[in-house]
This record gives C-alpha cells, sequence and structure tokens, in this order.
C-alpha cells in the first residue's frame, strides 16, 4: 500500500467540515481523495454514504481504478461519478422530465434557430460557447442583453440565447449546462429533496475542480448548505490549479509538488 506523505496524510484524515486541496499536476490529489474515502470507512462511515464527484469520465475511471486498491470489495459500493450524470439521475430520480441535448444534435438545434432568425455571419460553435459561458457563470439572457448594450454581433448571440432556452423548455430538452443548474435550484429551493440527499451522502469529494466557475461552486455547495450538516459531514474538494507551466510533473521528481500540496479549511 503507498504511504502518504504528511500533507497528504492531513488531508486524507480530514473527517468533518469543509476543506479544499490545492497542489499541483500529479502530486497525488486523487491518490489522497481515495485514501481519505478508505479512512472514512475504517473510521466505520458506510461506502454507500459516500459520495465522489469527478468533472471527467476518465477522473471518475482514476479515481474508480485507486480507490480498487484502497478498500478492494467495498470499492463499488461508494457512489463515484461524474457530477453531470450525478446530476442527470438526480433530476430524473426526483421526477424531472427532459432529454439531453448536445453534440451534434445541440449544433443542428442552434443551426435552425440561427436560420430561422436569418442569422448566418455568426459561427454556430461560437454562439454555443457564448451561451455556455454566459450559463456557467449565471448569467441570465436578460442580464447577457444588457451587459452587450451597443455591441451588434453579441446581441445577436443573446437573441439567439433567448429563443435557444425558449425552445428548449418547450420540447424539454436539457444541456449539459442546464443539468447543473436545475439541480442546483432543486437542492436549494426544496428543503425535503436536500435533506434526502445529505442523508444519504454525508461525505462528498470533487476530485478535479479545476474551473471555479460559480455553479459549480454552488451546485456543490447544496449539499453543505445547512450548517450542522458542515460540522456533522464532510466535503472536500481538490484544485489542481497551478497547472500549465506544471504539467507532466511526475510524483518524486520535484519538491515542487510536495511543498505545493495545500489541504486548507474552506467555507466555499
Ligand atoms: N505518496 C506517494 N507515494 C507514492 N506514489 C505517489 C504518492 N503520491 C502520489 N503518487 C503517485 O503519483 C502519481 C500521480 O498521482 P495522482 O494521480 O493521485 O495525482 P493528481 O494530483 O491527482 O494528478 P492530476 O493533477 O493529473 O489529477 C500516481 O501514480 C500516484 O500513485
Ligand atoms: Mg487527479
Amino acid at each position: 500500500m503507498t504511504q502518504l506523505n504528511k500533507e497528504q496524510q492531513a488531508a486524507a484524515e480530514f473527517v468533518n467540515g469543509i476543506a479544499s486541496v490545492v497542489a499541483v499536476p500529479g502530486s497525488g490529489k486523487t491518490l489522497t481523495m481515495t485514501h481519505r474515502i478508505g479512512n472514512l470507512v475504517k473510521k466505520g462511515v458506510s461506502p454507500e454514504n459516500i459520495l465522489g464527484l469527478t468533472f471527467t469520465r476518465n477522473a471518475a475511471q482514476a479515481m474508480r481504478d485507486k480507490l480498487q486498491t484502497v478498500l478492494e470489495g467495498a470499492a463499488s459500493r461508494v457512489h463515484l461519478s461524474t457530477i453531470h450524470s450525478f446530476c442527470m439521475t438526480l433530476l430524473k430520480n426526483e421526477g424531472t422530465t427532459f432529454q439531453i441535448l448536445q453534440g451534434s444534435e445541440q449544433m443542428v438545434f442552434v443551426r435552425k434557430i440561427m436560420r430561422k432568425m436569418k442569422i448566418n455571419n455568426l459561427p454556430t460553435g461560437m454562439i454555443l460557447r457564448e451561451i455556455s459561458l454566459a450559463k456557467s457563470n449565471l448569467i441570465t439572457v436578460d442580464e447577457f442583453e444588457a451587459l452587450y448594450e451597443g455591441d451588434q454581433a453579441m446581441l445577436k448571440v443573446a437573441n439567439v440565447f433567448r429563443v435557444y432556452e425558449e425552445e428548449k423548455k418547450k420540447r424539454l430538452f436539457m444541456d449539459f449546462d442546464d443539468l447543473l443548474f436545475e439541480t442546483y435550484q432543486l437542492l436549494k429551493n426544496d428543503s425535503d429533496v436536500r435533506q434526502k440527499y445529505q442523508e444519504s451522502f454525508r461525505h462528498v469529494t470533487v476530485d478535479e475542480f479545476r474551473t471555479p466557475r460559480p455553479y459549480r461552486w454552488k451546485s456543490c455547495n447544496c449539499w453543505s448548505v445547512n450548517r450542522s450538516i458542515t460540522t456533522r459531514y464532510g466535503y472536500v474538494r481538490t484544485i489542481g490549479n497551478l497547472s500549465t507551466p506544471l504539467q507532466g510533473l511526475l510524483w518524486g521528481t520535484s519538491s515542487i509538488s510536495r511543498t505545493c500540496f495545500r489541504t486548507r479549511h474552506s467555507s466555499f
């Protein structure tokens, strides 16, 4: 079994409250998260009460592989998932009816809207990126429009954004950004639903928390909205935010990986 260093150990032994692990790529964040899950189980937490969230499928798989070594048979009882897939299941379980709009279907959907609106001088990809960026920063269509007052090109984007949201709603479609936002709204506004998930997932760890987009913070925060829950149960997220110049840094090849490994108590 891998021997964690002092800083990793401190993060792995964190139990109650909220904490962030900030460390360079390849410094052992995912490994530490899995050891934390192992420690929780050793301390008597039921694996079913632990939720491990990641932002990509690869990261979820990396977590799963590492957890297998730490927990063996009990690993499959821990709920590991990408945040999008988790939100999709949660919304469906809570009775929301929708279909996912993504990839080429989403492109075609927007292109049709643009054709109807006779907008042909803006790239579809750019429009979708702008819409996604706005939504992930919790910017509404009205705010988007106000933000770009006087900018003709961006006001066209705002018009497409508005119709896109209306058409999507009519057809019961949700794009990837909606999954997180709708889950956030549901957990924020419905205390029964929130309590149910807080009770079932008493300990939450979020790996790969690279892009601090507001809805990500907020949707993750929903599990610890109730302060009494945060003091009783634990939440840890990892942030590898020193990535670009240090990409590819391997464990043990540099002292930076150790000195940059920090766990701090956090209130989001
Ligand atoms: N204390 C340690 N002892 C031995 N190997 C370690 C230790 N900590 C990390 N490693 C190894 O370093 C490599 C990188 O670890 P890990 O994937 O957990 O890092 P990470 O910070 O999550 O990386 P990324 O930023 O790419 O997500 C793995 O092979 C892991 O087993
Ligand atoms: Mg990792």
